[in-house]
């Protein structure tokens, strides 16, 4: 995307703000294929789905078809010819959601595939530190742990750098993916250079379920030099936002006092994402 697209789906999501009963998708169908686990993203895309009065039905992996041998073509190709209008796919596979999108004619979004992308995630993270910062030009935000895995940086990192804020990330050597520089962010293998300063503090998940624990020696040696506790927030600018995609691993990527803390924006961003989703269904489906 580019910075005016984004800017489109900022100004979309504004408007949608704690709208709960709108008419634009009605007699519109939506299908919510999650074939990984997730609290926050399906459930923000059902509401946002419903809030636009469009029809939304879920599908699990665990109570698929999938489970039987189906391919994940042939799920997309019968769902869409129930009516489905829009398709939206998280998947532990990187690419799944493009695949589809090549052999479907409906609408397909990419609800976080494999350590690929997130783009809703990032597109709410903007949107929050757009509300609480007025802008994002010139901003440093400081992302901190797992990157490797994380598809939510990778499409953190492309957004935050299209709207002119300065990306400095942090972790293990291990989990900081090779010439990530060539991106345009900068790298800091001690977590205190790269949070000192910073308008935006953003821990990682620590992502077990992709072996991100083989990656350093000990749960603790992880949570005592690359954790984020209320000493290192204190080295990022006194106004500084607090947030993590969730879900939180508590006391490992960042403690419970910073989490519940003042500078905490992590319930802001579950409530931005269903705005944000809404106006995605909205623009591309309307
Ligand atoms: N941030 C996020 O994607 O959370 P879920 O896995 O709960 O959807």
């Amino acid at each position: 995307m580019e910075r005016e697209e984004i800017e489109i789906i900022l100004q979309t999501a504004a408007s949608f703000k704690n709208k709960t009963e709108v008419p634009p998708l009605q007699g519109m169908t939506v299908i919510n294929l999650f074939l990984e686990p997730s609290t926050r993203t399906r459930a923000s895309f059902e509401l946002a789905a419903k809030r636009l009065s469009a029809n939304i039905v879920n599908i699990a992996r665990s109570e698929s078809s999938l489970l039987k041998g189906e391919t994940l073509l042939d799920t997309a190709r019968n769902v869409e010819a129930m009516g489905a209008d829009a398709i939206i796919i998280r998947h532990p596979a990187s690419g799944a959601p493009y695949l589809v999108a090549r052999a479907v004619q409906s609408a397909v979004i990419n609800a976080g595939d494999g350590m690929h992308e997130h783009p809703s995630q990032g597109l709410l993270d903007i949107f929050t530190i757009k509300e609480k910062k007025g802008t994002l030009e010139g901003l440093k935000v400081a992302i901190v742990g797992d990157v490797l895995h994380s598809r939510v940086a990778r499409s953190n990192i492309h957004g935050l750098l299209k709207m002119g804020a300065q990306v400095y990330l942090t972790g293990p050597p291990t989990l900081i993916p090779a010439e990530i520089e060539r991106w345009g962010v900068s790298v800091h293998y001690r977590v205190e250079d790269a949070i000192s300063g910073a308008d935006v503090v953003m821990p990682l998940r620590l992502q077990t379920e992709r072996r991100a624990g083989c990656f350093f020696p000990t749960l603790r040696e992880y949570a005592t030099l690359y954790g984020v506790n209320a000493k290192r927030l204190r080295l990022a600018d006194p106004e500084a936002l607090l947030m993590h995609p969730g879900p939180i691993n508590r006391d490992i990527e960042v403690t419970s006092d910073v989490a519940d803390g003042l500078s905490s924006a992590i319930l802001e961003q579950a409530t931005n994402g269903v705005a944000v989703r809404m106006a995605l269904l909205y623009l591309l489906m309307s």
